[in-house]
């Protein structure tokens, strides 16, 4: 959350009224939740290097102008930060407003219902509703303008099931990049990139047109495990549900990390 670690000299910045002290080089949201404030995200997480893109983060810093996203901004002496105003409630909504726009709303039979991160983070920053209309495609219901994008989302595109473990969705995507940040830094294996630019940006195993099983991927799981909606979901919870508790076990065996999951 908010990488890269922090060595820094210790620094006492004051967040929401609460002063908290970190070492130098740590990110505001590191340092927010040091203090005990949560700040909605969907990109950060506590094991992958802040990448800043999902734009859900953001905060007020006295002084400065902007919203900047708390992941990626390092605490500063003295600063003065805060996470919740009317500002930043309008923006995030904002945010959130546009990725469920494009998002399939089949949450009552998704295999990530009650385990996703987007259902969370939609929940947290208030979204009662979506003014956008669906992508050509899409299964979004609307309520008022239309779209000016007229094509269809490439994102909707078939899913890929050649992997045996698990499936990948690319219509639930949103591009937040975990799972290609987890494919480099945790495994080193760099099979996964984003494609594309804007709105035809998606995540590719390998090379065009090949899919998870014919890439570099080795099944070790990082991509599921990190992805914050159903778009990469392991095969058993779609096909029996979410289980109630798992025991996870990564081998040692070699540098992959595979990890295996009893249920
Ligand atoms: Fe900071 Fe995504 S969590 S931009």
């Amino acid at each position: 959350m908010g990488t890269p670690a922090a060595t820094g000299a210790p620094v006492t910045l004051t967040i929401d009224g609460v002063a908290v002290t970190v070492p130098g080089g740590t990110s505001v949201m590191r340092a927010a939740a040091e203090a005990g404030i949560p700040v909605p995200k969907l990109c950060a997480t506590d094991s992958l290097d802040a990448f800043g893109s999902c734009r859900l983060c953001l905060v007020e810093i006295e002084g400065r102008a902007g919203t900047p996203a708390s992941c990626t901004t390092p605490v500063a002496p003295g600063m003065v930060v805060h996470t919740q105003t009317d500002t930043l409630a309008r923006l995030r909504r904002g945010v959130m407003e546009l990725y469920i726009s494009d998002h399939p709303l089949d949450c009552l039979t998704c295999a990530a219902n009650g385990d996703c991160e987007l259902q969370d983070m939609a929940g947290a920053v208030g979204l009662r509703e979506v003014r956008y209309a669906a992508p050509e495609g899409g299964a979004m219901a609307t309520h008022f303008q239309p779209r000016t994008h007229t094509g269809p989302n490439p994102q909707y595109r078939p899913k890929d099931t050649s992997n045996p473990y698990f499936t990948y969705d690319p219509a639930k995507c949103i591009v937040c990049n975990r799972c290609v940040r987890a494919c480099e830094e945790v495994q080193g294996t760099f099979a996964l990139t984003i494609e594309g630019r804007g709105w035809d940006s998606r995540v590719q195993a390998g090379a065009a047109g090949e899919d998870f099983l014919n890439s570099d991927c080795v099944s070790c799981g990082a991509c599921v495990q990190a992805c914050p909606t159903a778009t990469l979901v392991e095969n058993t919870v779609i096909e029996t549900g979410t289980p109630d508790r798992a025991i996870v076990t990564t081998c040692a065996y070699c540098g992959v990390g595979c990890s295996f999951r009893a249920e």
